[in-house]
């Protein structure tokens, strides 16, 4: 679906003239939008807040923290319930990051999948090198071992407040009882129908009779329930040995993937030093590698920053240019990313003054480099130093938690575990798993981020967290590639240019990964004049609809939170009012 979609996408593409006829015409139109590009105001309130993407599990969240838990019983509570109530994205078969501050403590959970032992660096291509149709993205092979079930078990037993039962049992009760299929659910498993089929397993639960169940109808997931009841009991061993662990090896070994028990067994999720950096007078916090989007969103700011950011005129060509020139260079640095074990570069090296100093000084400010000049770090140093959600919720006691998980694609592989009653991931595509080529997200990808058993594939979720006094943001996303540049986006609005926290997430983006070497933009998001300018500076702009989708909490200087979720996709945001 997803590659049907980029080559719709692709034939979409306007280039120079076709941009500037459709500009031109609406001009005037176009830069309204820019300007006033805010739909609602965020939910407000004084006790807490959960942003997620429904509102099933913001209401779970909120209940939670209404309980007396903590923002990471919410958080944890949130994301299963997403695991029942959003099987495109929520999940006990993926994994996923976490960035917290809890009592006053900064700390960084990796519960990213791992490559199994039985992996190999050409699993995916034929003996001409060739990629094997779709055996990253579809059906088991294209599963890493589950992080999830460690995961949340392991940010709660550090952190939780309320009993472990109590967090998993509003999930539990989701599936055993019930919940009302919304429409957006019918459309997601509509458009994925051609894969869900494949896979009778996947077909028997979530097309019965051949179908999406009907909008407003009644979905029990009775065998997700008892895997529910399971973990609420025993924790993630209830997953990774015994029945469902045996379960998930017999299913995937059925459908031609690598996937073992004793993968599931050995699995350990990682506490990790959280990326630490300033941004415009605010301390951030977010996630290191195997996460790449910490990393560039610090590049970012940093450069940003130093480049006068602040003073550029908003929505105009300088700040638009400078997003591109940045982006461009701190995805070429991704190139060099994978597991720490075998990155060829890492945060300290990419983030050290004399390496952002060195990329500062090759962006010229009235010209766009070209993508295939960008020398990569550190030979060119010159002088020799060293279908994813988001949940974002704050408590009414300062503590923050930025967790993002998925299972890469809508509905992960498609492979549904009939016993377990949960989806495999698809993350092994996030391996360059085809080197050379570019993956669901156009990403092409370096021998750092290659197929090892055991190690993590390189991703660029970017959970992060921000504060200045008594004031913080916990923002994060979804849609692959496109979420550090959408984070970064969300946070220059909010920090540089004081935008409340509903129209930061609204305003239209832009985009750039470095390859291919264009700059995308929503469709309103530059005038007609920006768009001129910067094709006469050399960019090759192009118009997409594929933006991130973000959700955000805020804790503004007068202890008021507001949450927001993005329009642009299902999303939903919450508030509690103090608990006596
Ligand atoms: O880790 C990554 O970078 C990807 N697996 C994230 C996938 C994603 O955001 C899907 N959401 N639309």
């Amino acid at each position: 679906m997803k590659r049907r979609l980029c080559r719709r996408i692709g034939a979409m593409r306007t280039r120079l003239f076709l941009a500037l006829a459709i500009v031109s015409a609406f001009g005037a139109l176009l830069h309204i939008q820019v300007v006033d590009a805010a739909s609602f105001p965020a939910a407000s309130g004084h006790g807490g807040a959960v942003a997620s993407a429904e509102s099933v599990s913001t209401e779970v969240g909120l209940d939670v923290l209404r309980a007396g838990g903590n923002a990471v019983d919410a958080a944890v509570a949130t994301a299963l319930a997403l695991a029942v109530v959003h099987p495109e994205a929520g999940n006990l078969g993926g994994g996923g990051f976490a960035v917290v501050r809890m009592d006053g403590q900064l700390a960084s959970l990796d519960f990213r999948e791992i490559a199994p032992a039985a992996a190999s660096r050409n699993m995916y291509l034929d003996p001409e090198g060739r990629p094997i149709g779709d055996a990253s993205l579809i059906g088991p092979l294209a599963a890493g071992v589950p992080g999830s079930p460690a995961g949340l078990f392991e940010l709660h037993k550090r952190f939780g407040k309320l009993p472990w039962t109590q967090v998993v049992n509003p999930a539990r009760l989701l599936a055993a009882e019930g919940f009302p299929v919304t429409s957006r659910l019918h459309r997601s498993l509509s458009s994925e129908r051609e894969t869900l089929e494949r896979f009778p397993e996947t077909a028997r639960v979530w097309l019965p009779g051949g179908r999406p169940p009907a909008i407003g109808s009644r979905m029990r997931l009775p065998a997700l329930a008892a895997t529910l009841e399971a973990y609420a009991e025993a924790g993630p061993h209830a997953l990774t040995s015994g029945p469902v662990a045996e379960a998930i090896e017999r299913v995937s070994t059925k459908h031609g993937g690598l996937l073992k028990a004793s993968d599931l067994e050995s699995y350990e999720a990682v506490w990790r030093q959280p990326l630490t950096f300033d941004a415009f007078g605010w301390r951030m916090a977010s996630m290191d590698l195997p996460a790449s989007g910490g990393i560039i969103l610090a590049q970012t700011v940093g450069l940003l920053e130093s480049l006068g950011w602040r003073e550029m005129p908003r929505f105009g060509a300088d700040r638009a240019h400078l997003l591109a020139e940045v982006w461009r260079r701190a995805f070429a640095d991704r190139f060099l990313m994978g597991d720490p074990a075998s990155s060829e570069a890492d945060s300290k090296g990419l983030l050290q003054p004399e390496w952002l100093a060195y990329r500062r000084s090759t962006i010229q400010s009235d010209r766009a480099s070209l993508s295939a000049a960008i020398a990569r770090w550190p030979e060119s140093l010159p002088t020799e130093s060293s279908d994813t959600t988001h949940i974002a919720v704050a408590d009414g006691s300062g503590n923050l938690v930025a967790l993002t998980t998925t299972l890469n694609d809508t509905f992960g592989c498609r492979l549904l575990v009939p016993e377990a009653g949960f989806f495999l991931n698809s993350e092994m595509d996030d391996f360059a798993a085809s080197p050379g080529r570019p993956n669901l997200y156009g990403l092409i990808q370096g021998e750092a981020n290659a197929v090892r058993p055991g190690h993590r594939m390189l991703s660029s979720m970017s959970p992060t967290l921000g504060w200045r006094g008594s004031q913080a943001v916990v923002v994060g996303g979804r849609g692959g590639s496109r979420i550090p540049t959408a984070v970064a986006q969300v946070l220059l609005h909010l920090l540089v240019d004081g935008d409340p926290l509903q129209t930061a997430i609204d305003r239209p983006r832009l985009h750039h990964q470095w390859l291919p070497d264009i700059l995308r933009a929503e469709a309103d998001a530059l005038s007609p004049e920006t768009m001129q300018e910067l094709v006469r500076r050399g960019h090759e702009v192009e118009i997409w609809t594929r933006d991130a989708k973000v959700n955000a909490v805020q804790v503004l200087e007068d202890e008021t939170f507001e949450a927001a979720a993005d329009p642009r996709g299902p999303g939903s945001a919450g508030v509690i009012e103090p608990i006596h």
